[in-house]
């Protein structure tokens, strides 16, 4: 074991991991973020996603030693029960939730779109939520005209939700 120093939601975080530990694990397990889910665990769906240095990336398979001293943000790191970000209050306003599993790490890739690109195309937006997964199926017509939560992007992604 190896203590370690994280920097998530803008405080520093230190635990202590194996050399492999993955990311989400200390999340989930060691600091009760338990927004990034822990799905196919391969980095295959974007259940776990969190924002590394600006980019929306996979936590389960990244080990926690390699990401030491970068900025990490959680969904816990957006908004507030009390005080949700847009982006969160847009997927509940458009009801572009079913089980809302993939939902958080959905958010997270938009987050870390509007973050890089206040006004993203079409494309660029679907290019963005390509690898986020929609496990019950409900987010699986992502991209097309009416879908909930593209309609959440195109409402949100031109400089509202930042
Ligand atoms: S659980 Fe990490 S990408 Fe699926
Ligand atoms: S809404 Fe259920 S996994 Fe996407």
């Amino acid at each position: 074991m190896q203590k370690i120093t994280l920097n998530i939601n803008g405080h520093a975080h230190s635990v202590h991991v194996d050399q492999d530990t993955p990311l989400l694990y200390v999340l989930r397990n060691d600091l009760g973020l338990k927004a990034a889910k822990f799905a196919c665990g391969l980095e295959q769906c974007g259940a776990c996603k969190v924002i590394i240095d600006g980019q929306a990336v996979p936590s389960c398979h990244i080990t926690a030693r390699s990401v030491q001293g970068k900025e990490i943000t959680t969904l816990e790191g957006l908004g507030t029960r009390e005080n949700l970000h847009p982006l969160q209050q847009a997927f509940i306003d458009e009801q572009a939730i079913q089980c809302g599993f993939c939902v958080p790490g959905m958010i997270i890739s938009a987050k870390a779109l509007l973050d890089r690109n206040p006004n993203p195309t079409d494309g660029e937006i679907k290019s963005a939520m390509s690898d986020n997964l929609c496990r019950c199926g409900f987010m699986t017509g992502y991209g097309g005209p009416s879908s909930g939560p593209r309609r959440s992007q195109k409402k949100l992604l031109p400089g509202k939700a930042r």
